[in-house]
This record gives structure tokens, sequence and C-alpha cells, in this order.
């Protein structure tokens, strides 16, 4: 998937050094098309469900707080360039085991697809009764994404700060990784739709 190691040290380093990180160009256009391809290949099935929040007995569909509908990718039902892109965070979690030392062993990751007017509001990627997400890793599939789409991350990278933050663009291609307990972050409307690829490391 033409990521070098080199280039995933740099990443965990700058993971290391300041808690986040965003890179532009992560996986060039072309893969990136195809996997939007492949998505769009899944939503057209049907495999896409609506997203809810909380876990276990406290999951609910609350489209007050989001509004994007997810699949749940594993190795039963990854096309194969998901597959490959799943490979390549395994070995991006085993350098930041080697860096950071934080015991990731396991991951769970989904497509998302945000239909034209949704959103997410701020939040935590935690769980009110399970701290085991540690880092998130999120890689936007869409082409040529304008200021004036909208649906930007809106990311705070001063604790509960509301006075600073960092708008990123869901530009195909574009990684955004961080410390899960840490960030306060939310996904604005936009007026076009906007397909990811979301995923977390996880402690025992
Ligand atoms: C999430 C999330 C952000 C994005 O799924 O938890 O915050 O930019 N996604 O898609
Ligand atoms: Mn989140």
């Amino acid at each position: 998937m033409l990521t070098t190691d080199k280039e995933l040290e740099a990443i965990t380093e700058t993971l290391a050094r300041d808690g986040y990180a965003v890179i532009p160009n992560f996986i060039n256009k072309a893969t990136c098309a195809a996997l939007a391809a492949e998505g769009r290949q899944q939503i057209d099935a049907g495999m896409l469900k609506m997203a809810g929040v909380g876990q276990g007995s406290e999951h609910s569909l609350r489209d007050e707080i989001r509004s994007d509908h997810i699949l749940w990718l594993d190795d039963s039902n990854a096309a194969p360039l998901q597959k490959q892109y799943l490979n390549l965070l395994e070995t991006y979690r085993q350098e930041v085991n080697r860096q950071l030392f934080l015991g990731i062993f396991e991951f769970e990751g989904h497509l998302a697809l945000y239909p034209p007017g949704s959103f997410y509001k701020r939040h935590l990627d935690r769980f009110r009764d399970d701290d085991r997400r540690t880092v998130t890793a999120i890689l936007y599939l869409n082409e040529e994404w304008k200021e004036e789409d909208g649906g930007q991350l809106r990311f705070y990278p001063n604790g509960e700060s509301v006075d600073e933050y960092i708008d990123v663009l869901p530009e195909a291609g574009t990684l955004v990784t961080f410390l899960s307990h840490d960030y306060w972050h939310e996904v604005l409307p936009g007026s076009r739709e906007r397909m990811s690829i979301t995923g977390w490391f996880k402690r025992r």
C-alpha cells in the first residue's frame, strides 16, 4: 500500500510528541479511489447500518448526536483493498507499541458514510464503561473536498478548551490519528456525502 515503515515511524514519533498527527496523502489518490469504490459497493449492497452511541446495554441510536451509517470491517466482510489497509494499520499498531508502550492488542474499525447534512457532535472516543480504545486512526476517501463542502473534522488540541481547534477537510488520503482519551472532536455537517474508514486500537 506504498506507505513505508519509515513513514509509519515518523507518524508515530509525532503521535508520541504531540498526542495527535494529521497526515495528508498518507494513502495515494488512486488507492483511495479504489477504496472508495469498494465502500460504494458495500453501501449499494445495503450493508451499512445507522451508527449508535454507547456500548453494550448503553448502546442506542441517537440521531441528535450522530447520523452516520457504518459497516464494521472484519475478515469475513472486508473487501480486498480494505484488508490491505487493515494490514497496514497492523504495522502501525506494532510501531505504536514499540514507541509508546501502550500495550494495544486489538483493533476494531468501520467504514463510515455521512450522507449530506449528517454530523457527529463533540465527543471523546471512549465509552463511559469501557476505556480500552487507546489510539484512533481515521482515513478519508473523498476526492476534491472543498472548504465550502463543510463536513470538517473539528479537532480540539487543548483538552476541554473550545477556543482553539483545527479543522481537517476529509480529503482522500488524509489520515488523522490521536490518543483516543485525550481529544474532543466532532464532525460538522456537510453538503456532500462523506466516506471514511475509522478505527481504534484497544488495550485488553
Ligand atoms: C468517530 C469520529 C470523525 C470523522 O467515528 O468517532 O469521530 O472525521 N469520526 O469521521
Ligand atoms: Mn470520534
